[in-house]
Parts: structure tokens; C-alpha cells; sequence
């Protein structure tokens, strides 16, 4: 269905009807994940402007309210208290057609003046360059927005000779009292010279920005462009996090702002999994939370489409790697805690419950030449001392030389999440299309011990749709 309503407010209720319509449809599948977050129906990708602000966790998302496929980028937007259960509140942002705008794309929100969260996005008009643009709430829960009469507040222009392609995605982040931007983009896009650029705003209303120049160009010139920079403070240091079509990466290291320069000194894979596209936010306590979405790859037709991975918690660790663990507060919705007496198996398999919600903790000790792990609905956990690697289906994180690790895994349907030693690696991953309850196995190839098993049922999170309309 295409839209051809042309004032703001028509076009947030074509697409809210839209998305309602879809609900049924959504509903009725078995197999929709149920305590991780997801719009009311159809397809979304990127968390996009989240922001803690009065209370409440906000988190807007790239939305299609058209299709269980990508395209008519509008913005959702739900908040919550505690991270897990989420309140649906009114489409916060559609494309401005009457002003040449076709898709609201991916951005970041930061406080502005007197503490009002200001949004800066990507606006993509079919005929014209992308361009990015202000807006502003009109109220303390962030339900209603009114673009700024300022946009665009940045266009291709403000790189003077520069060309940067695929320019998108803004970050704003504060620092010493000075409001700046991260976009990304290329500056080739035949390959090679993925880079991040810095802008700072030149007045404190946001809507007047210099181009510094860029601040990072990605050292691997196969990598050919870069989504959705996110740069923040994380305890001494500065972290970088990208999507360059591909897994998401992580540089931690220090931020020159005389330069301008980032200056990357460790880096990893954030998650080789099926998560991209990421966005941060700073709540009340100072924990520094990381969202992500987590690509189901649902077929078609079924009137929705992906889910946001469980908000992370990041920290550094002593030697400076990113740590990521799911927020503490998804306990609350554990039950029926089921602890498992210790196995040993040589070259065996032992059964250990099923669920098609879970939430499951052990300790796995491997013995010399051998590999181990669980096994649910076709997928594997494996862990492999000899590489130091754990496989989650087909792809691998490096979790250290040890005959030891420490999983944990939340199985919601078809997604899984697999953490491992408090956080040291992180698996977005999905397992066979659900089918009934899951049975989940532990095994080994050689000899292994399996300790501290610990499962939990998992509740569905609550997802309220009352003020959805
Ligand atoms: C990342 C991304 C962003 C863009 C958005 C469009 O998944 O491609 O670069 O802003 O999605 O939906």
C-alpha cells in the first residue's frame, strides 16, 4: 500500500492505521519472540534516538508501517521504566512529503536547551541528496514532534571539497560543554575509506553546525562504508562502535577534539552475529546501555518483522576490551528456576529440559583435545578451548584460551542470545523457525564437565498498546 497523504498529521495516521491493521496478522504467529522489545506489527530495523529522560527509558526505531519488509523509514516509538516492559506510544516521526522528504532515516537524540531532548536524523528525499535534520518535542513525554523551520540544519555543503558518500546516521553526544555530531559515510565509495565525520554545533539551539573534518577512516580497506557511528565516554576512555555492512565493530581509545582525530587502541567485533545498527543511552544511574537490532530474517507474511536485541550494559575490562551483559533487570522475568546437578559426559549428549522461552546459566569445563556445548532445535553452542573461540550456529566469538567458559543463553522463540564469562562476547543469533518447545542438551566431544546449571522459564514482557493510536 502506498502513501499519498500529504500533511504531517494525515501521514502519522495513514501509517498508524497501517501498523494496526497488521496487528492481527502479528499477533497470531507462535513464533513472534514475546520479552524482547518489538513494535506492534511490521517490520523495523535501527534503534534509533534513545534517550533516558524524566523516568523513562525512550527508544525510537526505524518502522516500515507499510510491509513486514524494509522501506517508508518512518520512526516508533515506545518507553519503558525498566528496560523489559515497554509501553507503545504514537509514531513519532513521518516523512515530510510536502517538503521533498521520502524516509525518515536513522539518528541520535541529546539534550538541548533546558534539558529537552533534541533529535537529529537523516532526511532522504528520492530526488535530492540526503540532508540532516532537527526536530523537537512539544511535550515532556516525547510523543509529539515538530521538525525545525532551521532544516536542514546540515547538508552535503558543509564538506566544502570533501565528498562523503552515503552520508547518514547522526550521533550528537556532549562534551566539555560543546555539543558535536558523528555521520558516517565514505569518501570513496568504489572501496575502502569508510570514515566517520565530526560536526559542531556553532550555537546552542543546535541548528548551526561546522564540519570539522573527518575523525576516523577505517584501517581495513575492504570495508567500504560505515552506518551509524555511535562515539561516547565509557569510564577513561572513548569507544567507538560502527556498522560497516557487516558485524558490528568496536574501537576503544581516546578522542582528540584539537585535532580533530580518534584515536583507535584496541578493537574488536562488538557481536558477529545477526545484530547491526546500533544506538546508546546514558539512564539515571550512569550505566551506559547499548541497543541493537536483532534481525530475525522472519518470511514473509507473516505482519512483522524483526525484534531489538535485550538493551547491554557496557563496561571496559581491565585490559580495556568492551564488555556487553544484558540489563539485570530481565531477571525479573525468570520463574520456575530449575538448578541441575552437575554432568559429566565422554563423547555423550544429556538432555536437560525444554522451553521456548529460557534463560539458562553454566560453567563448562572441557578436557584436553575435546569440545562441548549445548544444542537446541539445530543450533549448536560449542565451545572449543583449542581456538578460544564459542560457535553459536555459524558464526564464532573469541571468549580466551581457557578450558573454561561461562555461558548464558535467552532463548525467546526463534532468537538467541548467547553471553559468555560476565559479558566478554556477545551472539545475536536465531535457531530453526519455531516448532514447539525447544530441547536443549548439553554434550561433548571428548570429556567435559558442566557445573552451575541453573534454567529458568521466561515470561512474556509486557508490551502495552493503549496509548498506541
Ligand atoms: C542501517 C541503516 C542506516 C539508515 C537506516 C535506514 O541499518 O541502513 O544507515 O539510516 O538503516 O533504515
Amino acid at each position: 500500500m502506498e502513501n499519498d497523504a500529504e500533511t504531517e498529521s494525515d501521514i502519522l495516521s495513514a501509517a498508524t492505521k497501517a501498523v494496526r491493521d497488521a496487528i492481527p496478522l502479528a499477533a497470531a504467529d507462535p513464533g513472534r519472540p514475546v520479552y524482547h522489545f518489538h513494535p506492534p506489527a511490521q517490520w523495523h530495523n535501527d534503534p534509533n534516538g534513545t534517550i533516558f529522560h524524566k523516568g523513562w527509558h525512550h527508544l525510537f526505531y526505524q518502522l516500515n508501517p507499510y510491509g513486514s519488509e524494509w522501506g517508508h523509514m518512518h520512526w516508533g516509538h515506545a518507553r519503558s521504566r525498566d528496560l523489559i516492559n515497554w509501553e507503545h506510544l504514537p509514531l513519532a516521526l513521518g516523512p515530510s512529503k510536502d517538503k521533498g522528504e521520502d524516509h525518515v532515516f536513522s539518528g541520535g537524540a541529546l539534550p538541548g536547551p533546558g534539558g529537552k531532548p533534541l533529535v537529529f536524523y537523516t532526511s532522504i528525499g528520492d530526488a535530492r541528496p540526503p540532508e540532516q535534520w532537527l526536530t523537537e518535542p512539544l511535550d515532556d513525554d516525547l510523543i509529539a514532534w515538530k521538525k525545525s523551520p532551521a532544516n536542514p540544519v546540515l547538508t552535503l555543503a558543509s564538506h566544502g571539497s570533501l565528498q562523503v558518500n552515503e552520508w547518514r546516521d547522526p550521533f550528537p553526544f556532549r562534551e566539555g560543554g560543546v555539543n558535536y555530531i558523528v555521520c558516517g559515510g565514505n569518501l570513496r565509495s568504489s572501496g575502502g575509506q569508510a570514515a566517520v565525520q565530526l560536526y559542531r554545533a556553532e550555537n546552542p539551539e543546535m541548528t548551526q553546525w561546522k564540519h570539522l573534518g573527518p575523525i576516523f577512516i577505517h584501517p581495513d580497506r575492504a570495508i567500504w562504508n560505515i552506518e551509524c557511528p555511535n562515539l561516547f565516554r565509557l569510564g577513561n576512555k572513548w569507544v567507538l562502535v560502527i556498522s560497516p555492512h557487516g558485524p558490528t565493530q568496536y574501537f576503544v581509545g581516546e578522542l582528540d577534539l584539537k585535532q580533530p582525530r580518534f584515536l583507535p587502541e584496541r578493537q574488536g567485533i562488538l557481536d558477529p552475529g545477526k545484530s547491526y545498527a546500533s544506538n546508546i543511552s546514558v539512564d539515571g544511574a550512569g550505566r551506559t546501555l547499548f541497543w541493537i537490532w536483532g534481525k530475525t530474517e522472519t518470511p514473509a507474511g507473516k505482519g512483522w518483522n524483526s525484534v531489538m536485541a535485550i538493551p547491554r550494559v557496557l563496561s571496559l575490562s581491565d585490559i580495556g576490551d568492551l564488555k556487553q551483559s544484558p540489563v539485570t533487570e530481565l531477571d525479573r522475568l525468570r520463574q520456575d528456576e530449575r538448578k541441575i546437578p552437575d554432568v559429566s559426559l565422554d563423547n555423550a549428549a544429556r538432555k536437560i529440559g525444554s522451553g521456548d522461552c529460557l534463560d539458562l546459566e553454566c560453567t563448562l569445563d572441557v578436557g584436553p583435545n575435546a569440545t562441548a556445548g549445548l544444542r537446541l532445535r539445530g543450533t549448536e553452542i560449542l565451545f572449543d578451548p583449542g581456538t578460544g573461540t564459542l560457535k553459536v550456529g555459524d558464526v564464532a566469538g573469541f571468549v580466551g584460551k581457557s578450558n573454561r567458559v561461562q555461558v548464558r543463553f535467552l532463548l525467546d522463540k526463534r532468537v538467541l542470545e548467547v553471553f559468555s564469562n560476565n559479558g566478554a562476547s556477545a551472539i545475536f543469533q536465531t535457531v530453526d523457525a519455531w516448532s514447539g518447545p525447544a530441547e536443549v542438551e548439553l554434550f561433548a566431544r571428548g570429556k567435559a564437565a558442566f557445573s552451575a546449571i541453573r534454567l529458568w522459564k521466561m515470561k512474556p514482557a509486557a508490551m502495552n498498546l493503549s496509548r498506541f493510536a
